[in-house]
């Protein structure tokens, strides 16, 4: 049985979970983060070594995560600690906490951008956004301000306090429970409207279609980095929630579940954007912007645009906030189960805490130039911070991930638990080797190009 603790809390029922995991992982990881590096590293090649990527890693380490989190009841150092006690495998969990500070400060402010064009759809400032042109010149002209990108900021960040506040079932569970479907419904729509835009299957061919030639080594990493990232993987957020999770509930089939709706619906933000972006001309290696700039054509091609833009950034801003609230919560958990703090101390000050370090990024799109693109390496400190802990960060905590899972702690032990309850694990065998092979060799392979290539960014 669970400990049940008042100041952690709990799940209070299976479907709960899983639509709380998915709201993790669901987000604007899926709607802004995958199109725009799906653009950037040339479409087809880029989703396909993602697709496998998600299978060959993500469901492994989403198993790995979820069995470490429900076993040890604890945060992510918590966790490590009680594991295997008396090492350094807690550092682990201490970078990952770091990594989820981190990815706040930035996924924050683009969080803020859509709360940003959620007021803009909501007060008609989108019906006259006609061409490619306008709707550039509405982005840069918001994200760009100096102002208001750090005031949108901080209202997001308060949102995100305010929910993780209030514990989980609280919280997290209700908000995702009813909006995630209702997410789901709207991008389909979305989805076939944009797909019969003139012009719109040269969008479906640059996304699907495969060509060997554009796979380089910095397409492999962006699409590894994306599957984890996507996923919530890497850091300890499934850890987490793992942790909050009853023993009688089925890990294996809840894993599953959550890949395959956040990896369906990362592939349906590109059958909206891509369709309607070749439709429009505009150019599919735009960056940051490329989902910001594109949607508006395809709600401007649809009956009661207005509603429809209303409606898709409401959803978006909620897939964001129990996207956000899941990293906040892995940072609280730990200072409320390894340092005593209570949950409201904690969530405010490091909500403040991580708003001072989302300033930089919310400058870096052209309010302040040393900030911008060409100010740093050839990309803004929004995409260095992306980059650097999106990518790189997760991807070397999900090879510790695993190297502890199946050298360490034990494949055994951690498939006990995934089978605790007398739950079938059909795939224990593939797991295994993948866990224990598979998925190391495959980041330290990549790194080990990356580091020889010297080509970081
Ligand atoms: N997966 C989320 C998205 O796609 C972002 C996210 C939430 C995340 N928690 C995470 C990413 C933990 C990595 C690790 O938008």
């Amino acid at each position: 049985m669970i400990p049940e603790n008042l100041e952690r809390g709990n799940f209070g029922s299976r479907f709960g979970f899983i639509l709380a995991a998915a709201g993790s992982a669901i987000g604007l990881g899926n709607i802004w983060r995958f199109p725009y590096f799906a653009g950037e590293h040339g479409g087809g090649a880029f989703v396909l070594v993602y697709l496998v990527f998600v299978v060959l890693i993500g469901i492994p380490v989403i198993l790995a995560e979820l069995s470490i989190g429900r076993a040890s009841q604890k945060n992510p150092v918590g966790a490590f600690r009680a594991l295997a006690p008396g090492s350094a495998w807690p550092v682990v969990g201490l970078l990952g906490v770091t990594c989820a500070f981190a990815i706040l400060a930035f996924y924050s402010v683009v969080a803020g951008w859509t709360l940003g064009y959620l007021y803009e759809s909501l007060t008609g400032g989108l019906s006259g956004v006609t061409t490619a042109e306008k709707s550039e010149a509405l982005f840069s002209g918001m994200i760009g301000s100096p102002l208001l990108p750090i005031g949108l900021t901080a209202a997001f960040m308060l949102l995100t306090v305010v929910v993780v506040r209030g514990g989980v079932s609280g919280g997290i569970e209700r908000a995702s429970k009813i909006l995630m479907p209702v997410f789901f419904v709207l991008l389909v729509v979305l989805a076939v409207r944009s797909m019969t835009l003139p012009g719109g299957s040269e969008g479906l061919g640059f996304l699907f279609g495969f060509d060997w030639s554009k796979i380089t080594v910095k397409v492999v990493i962006s699409a590894l980095g994306q599957a984890l990232f996507s996923l919530s993987l890497g850091l300890g957020a499934m850890i987490t929630y793992g942790s909050y999770l009853p023993r009688r509930e089925n890990l294996w089939t809840s894993g599953a579940t959550v890949a395959f709706f956040d990896t369906s619906i990362a592939l349906l933000a590109g059958v909206i954007i891509f369709p309607a972006l070749f439709a429009a001309g505009g150019d599919p290696a735009a960056g940051p912007g490329l989902v910001f700039v594109t949607m508006p054509t395809v709600f401007n091609a649809l009956p009661g645009s207005t509603l429809v833009g209303v409606a898709f950034y409401s959803l978006l801003v909620i897939a964001a906030l129990t996207s956000t609230i899941s990293l906040l919560e892995v940072v609280v958990s730990y200072f409320i189960d390894e340092r005593g703090w209570g949950r409201g101390a904690a969530t405010w000050t490091l909500g403040s805490l991580c708003f001072l370090l989302a300033v930089p990024s919310a400058l870096s799109q052209g309010a302040f130039a040393s900030l911008s693109r060409d100010g740093l390496l050839g990309r803004d400190f929004l995409d260095v911070q992306n980059i650097v802990f999106g990518n790189y960060a997760l991807s070397i905590g999900a090879l510790f991930i695993c190297l502890f899972v199946g050298w360490r702690w034990g494949i055994a032990a951690a498939a006990r638990e995934i089978e605790h309850g007398g739950h079938l694990f059909s795939m224990k065998k593939a797991w295994s080797v993948l866990v224990r092979f598979v998925c190391p060799l495959a980041v330290l392979t990549i790194l080990g190009f990356i580091i020889y290539t010297q080509d970081y960014f």
